[in-house]
């Protein structure tokens, strides 16, 4: 799935979307929605989901990737992230932290796995793994001193 036809990605980023209103945010009020597609085409959703200790905090992307991985899939060919401050009244850009990034590079091959950022179903950036994580350390570093 090197190229995702338009109609997928209107599919994931209307996903992402929906999966704001799951989106538990009492401390940051920043809603997180992602969707995540795996090779055979099957969809996996997740929000952020916060926690009053802070560091529990799960990002919107792991929750979609540890739901997919905890049901035995391990083949990813691209996510769809939506997100914003609540009470701005809409969405911009949200790119994925440095930890769903390294996560990511666990399951995914940089040069194909495709990233679409999303501020609605028509205005959307596309990039490959290896462009917003470049040099990613992963299991192919571990390979030979397996
Ligand atoms: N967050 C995500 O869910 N994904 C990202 O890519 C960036 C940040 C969440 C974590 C936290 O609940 C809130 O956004 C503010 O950092």
């Amino acid at each position: 799935m090197q190229n995702l036809e338009k109609s997928m990605i209107s599919k994931l980023i209307e996903t992402a979307m929906e999966q704001l209103k799951f989106s538990y945010t009492p401390y940051s009020n920043f809603k997180v929605g992602a969707s995540l597609l795996t090779k055979n085409g099957q969809i996996y959703t997740g929000c952020n989901i916060e926690n009053a200790a802070y560091t529990p905090t799960n990002c919107a992307e792991r929750t979609a990737f540890f739901k997919a991985v905890s049901e035995g899939e391990h083949n990813f060919a691209a996510i769809a992230i939506v997100g914003g401050a609540e009470d701005a009244g809409q969405l911009d850009y949200c790119a994925p932290c440095g930890v769903c990034r390294q996560v990511m590079m666990e399951f995914c091959e940089p040069a194909t796995f495709t990233i679409i950022l999303a501020k609605s179903e028509h205005e959307y950036c596309i990039y490959k793994l290896e462009e917003l994580f470049p040099m990613g350390f992963g299991p192919k570093n571990l390979e030979e001193n397996i």
